[in-house]
């Protein structure tokens, strides 16, 4: 990067990148395999479902999925071992300490698009954030893989805030460009939700897919001339069970078996209904407020991608009627829920056509409860 910029302390989005495994899951084939595997779990199980000491399993169906979630499909990085009614989980194979790691692997195919669309070389970046649900390991951290991998200088590390973790990235890049003490910044978020999905869970067996995201944060004087200006950021946290994943170094209980369940993502799908979407909508409108920004006048949500019926709402609040494709996209109807990175990959995915001056919101929320705001401006 040449050293003779003069920096403004004013960040925007240079570029977003994406990755997204090849295989994916229909509804269909999921349904099937789930009801494969209740089938034999209550015939294993007959006597004593027979009598009373244990609940026979319902089967699942693809019109509830579908209706309830707005979720069509999703991909993942195993479909075999997941859909393999004896396994129900991805198999990926453990790496030597010497190969790049899996969640590395898929960040780093996510920043190098990123970085490609930028016209940015690894060299030019100073930061990288991991930003997402699960790492795969404490440390040493994801993000420090992932700068080595690329060859960046400079310094790196993971952050989680569920599914809000890119927002929250986003908003640290952006004050690190704020604050001088960066240029250009990487939020990488490489979701392999397959991991701590309970694929035997009846009730949220369908929700989550894998995915990798990356968003270039910069300093408006080095931004190609297509970028986007961020008018302002917003982070809220407010603690809640009605999300939660008890797997931890302190607790390692197999995650695959029966009886951990809830060391894997367990959630009380109604009332995260019925609490985030007040939250997030109030959260939206007031900081729009402060950033002087009419909601209504937005030109497009980028949300986060967890249920078409909770996006449904909140754009309403947000934009004062009923919001269609155009005005708030949907991509979970063929990610699923991707975790932080769904409204960044509705934002990599339907962006392009926005004209300069025309504003948008990308906002992301889940478990914490956490929620984040970035609102942008098309430039160039
Ligand atoms: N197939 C068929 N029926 C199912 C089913 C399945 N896979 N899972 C649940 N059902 C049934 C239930 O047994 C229940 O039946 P009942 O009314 O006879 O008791 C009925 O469908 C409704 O279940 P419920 O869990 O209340 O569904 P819902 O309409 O709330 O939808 C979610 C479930 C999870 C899709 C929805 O609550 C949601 O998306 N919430 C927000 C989740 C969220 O954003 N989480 C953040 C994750 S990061």
């Amino acid at each position: 990067m040449r050293a003779d910029i003069v920096p403004t302390g004013r960040p925007v989005i240079s570029a977003t990148g994406l990755f997204t495994p090849e295989e994916s899951i229909s509804n269909e084939e999921l349904v099937a395999s789930f009801n494969l595997y209740s089938e034999r779990y209550n015939a294993e199980n007959a006597a004593a479902i027979a009598a009373g000491e244990l609940d026979a399993m319902q089967p699942s169906s693809v019109e509830f999925i579908e209706k309830a979630s707005g979720i069509k499909a999703r991909h993942v990085m195993t479909k075999a071992s997941v859909l393999d009614p004896a396994i129900m989980a991805p198999r990926i194979e453990e790496r030597g300490d010497e190969e790049l790691s899996i969640l590395a692997e898929i960040g780093v195919a996510a920043a190098r698009d990123a970085l490609r669309r930028a016209g940015r070389e690894p060299s030019d970046v100073d930061a990288v954030l991991c930003a997402a649900s699960n790492m795969q390991r404490p440390y040493p951290a994801m993000a420090i893989e992932i700068q080595q991998a690329l060859g960046i200088e400079g310094f790196a590390f993971d952050m989680n805030v569920a599914c809000s973790s890119a927002t929250f990235g986003i908003q640290t890049a952006a004050d690190y460009i704020r604050a001088g003490n960066a240029r250009s910044v990487l939020v990488i978020s490489p979701e392999i939700t397959s991991g701590h999905l309970n694929w035997r869970d009846r009730d949220s067996h369908f929700i989550f897919g894998d995915v990798a995201t990356a968003v270039l944060v910069e300093d408006a004087a080095l931004a190609p001339e297509s970028h986007w200006d961020i008018l302002g950021t917003r982070l809220k946290t407010v603690f809640s069970n009605n999300i939660r994943n008890n797997f931890g170094f302190l607790n390692r209980a197999h995650p695959e078996t029966a009886e951990t369940p809830d060391k894997l993502f367990v959630q009380e799908g109604r009332k995260v209904f019925k609490e985030v979407v007040p939250m997030v909508a109030q959260m939206i409108v007031e900081e729009a407020e402060r950033l002087s920004i009419d909601p209504r006048k937005l030109r497009r949500l980028w949300l986060h991608q967890a249920n078409a019926g909770m996006n449904r709402l909140i754009a309403q609040r947000v934009l004062g009627h009923e919001a269609d494709e155009d005005e708030s996209p949907t991509v979970l109807d063929t990610y699923g829920n991707t975790s932080s990175a769904g409204s960044i990959i509705a934002f990599h995915q339907h962006s392009e056509d926005l004209q300069p001056g025309e504003a948008g919101l990308i906002c992301s929320f889940g478990a914490g409860y956490s929620a984040g705001t970035v609102f942008v401006r098309k430039a160039g």
